[in-house]
């Protein structure tokens, strides 16, 4: 089953988020401070029951337990009313549960949603060392328009237009 975020989801979407980002490796320690402002509003709009189209959270329930999430967030720099593209974020799967098909579960359920917003473009940023992530994408349709260096990171930007 996939539903939005609630409150109550916090702790098993920051084990599972973290532990697919590695971040508690020290070297990675600054991006647990980005999920740890993501959870916050996250836990803010699930209060106000999402009242935005760009920024929501998803997650995957698998016999009552939580074991992934995607979300969607405004591009930066964009008008919150702007719908002319969406950022993916925050994609994670437990490990006891990758390969079984539910990142693509929740990613069919996004493009679904974004569609129906009359949203044509997704954009998303990920780590060239993140090889299941990319082949993931890849296998997706999302093609790499963009690479940076961000502190010891090799950042890719991946897009597609659904
Ligand atoms: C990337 C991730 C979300 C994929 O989740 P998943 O539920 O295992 O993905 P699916 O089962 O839907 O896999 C679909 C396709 O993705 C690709 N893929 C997924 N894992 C892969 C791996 N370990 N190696 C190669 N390809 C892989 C394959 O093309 C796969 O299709 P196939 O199984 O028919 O070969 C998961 O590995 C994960 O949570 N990784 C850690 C967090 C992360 O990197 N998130 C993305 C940050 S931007």
């Amino acid at each position: 089953m996939i539903r939005l975020y609630e409150k109550e989801d916090r702790k098993a979407i920051e084990n599972i988020v973290s532990f697919g980002l590695n971040t508690n490796s020290s070297s990675l320690a600054h991006l647990s401070d980005t999920l740890e402002r993501d959870l916050n509003r996250f836990d803010r709009y699930a209060e106000t029951k999402w009242p935005m189209f760009n920024e929501q959270y998803w997650v995957c329930v698998v016999d009552g337990e939580v074991i992934g999430g995607i979300g969607i967030t405004k591009i930066q720099r964009q008008p919150m009313e702007s719908k002319e593209m969406v950022c993916l974020h925050r994609l994670s799967i437990d490990s006891n549960y990758r390969r079984m098909g539910y990142a693509s579960l929740l990613l069919q359920y996004l493009e679904t949603y974004v569609k129906n917003q009359k949203i044509r473009r997704i954009r998303l940023t990920t780590q060239e060392d993140l090889i299941p992530a990319i082949h993931f994408y890849n296998s997706h349709g999302y093609k790499c328009v963009g690479k940076k260096k961000w502190e010891k990171l090799v950042l890719l930007t991946y897009e597609k237009i659904i």
